[in-house]
C-alpha cells in the first residue's frame, strides 16, 4: 500500500462513526464477523478440555482444546433451546461440555454426545445437532477465528497484511512469537471506540505530548513521524539507551533469530481490524481488541519473553512497565476524545496533519467494507 504525503490536511471521519450504533453493528456484521479475528494465545488452552469463551462481533465464540491437541471453536450456543454453553469466559473440563439448561452434552470436537431421555426421541438425528463449527487458524501462537461461511485468505489478508508493513528482511517470523512464554497480561476496559484506539496506535504525532517514557527510549519518535507505515524500516533505541525498558536500562538476551539489523530497533503493525504487534529485540507485544459497544472496547495485551527467561523467574517489570503506561497514556487519550465525537464541533470531523495522513488509509479500508 503506498500513501501519499501532502502538505495540505484531509478530514477525519466524521463524529457519528464513533457513536453511532447503526454504524458498530455494521462493523460488527462486516468487519468483526466477515474476517480473521485474534481470539486467544493457544498456549492458554494448555490441555484436553480447556477452554476459552470471547466475544467476536455479536458473538460468543467457545475455543477448545480437544482431546486430538488441536484446537477447535464453535459458536458458544446449546443446540437444543440456544443456551449460552459456557458462561465463563475460561474453564476446563473433563472430556465433554454439558449444557446447563437441559444437559444435552458435547464432545470436545462439538458432536453432540448425549441428552436426557435422546433415545426415546428418534427422529433426533445427532449428528444434525452438534456444536456449529467456526473457522480457525494459528499463527504468532494465537488462535484466529473467522465466521464467515466462506473465510477470507488467511495468507492474504493477516499474514500478507503483516509482513508488507515489515518488509524483508525484517520478518516478523524471526521473532518466533509462538516459541515465547506469557510473562505478563493486563486487560484495559477502555471507554472509547475501537477506531480511536487504531487511529492512535497509527499515528506517532502525540508521542512527544503524552509518551515521555517511549521517547526517552525511541527519541526520533519525539519528531512525530514514527507512524507506523513509515517505521518499516524500526524505530532506533536511543545512544544511551540499553533495552525496551522503562528506565532505558537493559532488558533481556536478543531472541535468538532476531537479526543484527533488527537488533535495537522497535516495530509496530496493525493487524487489521483489531490487533497490534510490537517486536522488539527480547520480547514481543501484543494487543487484541474486543469492541464490545460503540464506545466501549476491551484490550487484552500480552507481554511475551524467551520460556528460558520466564523460568528463570527474572523481574520483568521494567519491561513491562514501558509499555503498560503507554497503554495507560493512549488509552486516556482515546477516552478524552470519545465523549467529544458526540459534539456538534465534530459533526463533520477534524483534519488529519500529514503526519497522520496514513490513517486515511485506513478509513478507506473502513468505509469499502461497510459498503461491500
Ligand atoms: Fe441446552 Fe436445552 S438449551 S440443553
Ligand atoms: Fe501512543
Amino acid at each position: 500500500m503506498t500513501t501519499e504525503v501532502s502538505a495540505s490536511l484531509i478530514a477525519t471521519l466524521p463524529g457519528h462513526y464513533y457513536t453511532d450504533p447503526d454504524v458498530f453493528l455494521q462493523e460488527q456484521e462486516r468487519l468483526f464477523e466477515a474476517l480473521w479475528c485474534c481470539a486467544v494465545r493457544a498456549a492458554d488452552l494448555d490441555r484436553p478440555g480447556a477452554y476459552r469463551t470471547v466475544q467476536v462481533g455479536r458473538e460468543s465464540v467457545l475455543v477448545t482444546r480437544a482431546r486430538d491437541g488441536g484446537l477447535r471453536a464453535f459458536l458458544n450456543v446449546c443446540r437444543h433451546r440456544g443456551a449460552r454453553l459456557c458462561a465463563d469466559e475460561a474453564g476446563q473440563v473433563r472430556r465433554s461440555l454439558q449444557c446447563p439448561y437441559h444437559a444435552w452434552t458435547y464432545d470436545l470436537e462439538g458432536r453432540l454426545i448425549a441428552a436426557p431421555n435422546l433415545t426415546r426421541m428418534p427422529d433426533v438425528d445427532r449428528s444434525a445437532y452438534g456444536l456449529v463449527e467456526v473457522a480457525l487458524r494459528e499463527w504468532l501462537g494465537y488462535a484466529w477465528v473467522c465466521l464467515a461461511d466462506a473465510p477470507p485468505s488467511f495468507e492474504d489478508t493477516v499474514i500478507g497484511e503483516a509482513r508488507e508493513r515489515l518488509g524483508d528482511p525484517a520478518s516478523i517470523e524471526r521473532y518466533r512469537t509462538q516459541d515465547l512464554a506469557l510473562g505478563h497480561r493486563v486487560r484495559y476496559e477502555v471507554r472509547a471506540n475501537w477506531k480511536l484506539i487504531v487511529e492512535n496506535f497509527m499515528e506517532c504525532y502525540h508521542c512527544a505530548t503524552i509518551h515521555p517514557e517511549l521517547t526517552d527510549v525511541l527519541p526520533e519518535f519525539a519528531d512525530g513521524f514514527a507512524a507506523q507505515y513509515y517505521v518499516g524500516h524500526g524505530a532506533a533505541f536511543g545512544d544511551d539507551v540499553s533495552g525496551f525498558t522503562v528506565d532505558g536500562s537493559p532488558g533481556f538476551g536478543r531472541l535468538p533469530d532476531v537479526a543484527d539489523d533488527q537488533d535495537r530497533r522497535y516495530y509496530a503493525i496493525t493487524v487489521k481490524p483489531a490487533v497490534f504487534v510490537n517486536l522488539v529485540p527480547d520480547h514481543v507485544i501484543l494487543h487484541r481488541m474486543f469492541p464490545l459497544a460503540v464506545d466501549r472496547t476491551v484490550v487484552e495485551c500480552d507481554w511475551l519473553y524467551a520460556p528460558d527467561v520466564i523460568a528463570s523467574g527474572a523481574d520483568l517489570s521494567k519491561s513491562v512497565e514501558l509499555f503498560h503506561r503507554v497503554n495507560e497514556q493512549d488509552f486516556a487519550a482515546c477516552e478524552r476524545t470519545q465523549p467529544a465525537m458526540g459534539s456538534r464541533a465534530y459533526r463533520r470531523g477534524g483534519v488529519l496533519v500529514p503526519t497522520e495522513h496514513h490513517i486515511g488509509v485506513f478509513h478507506h479500508w473502513l468505509i469499502r467494507r461497510l459498503a461491500s
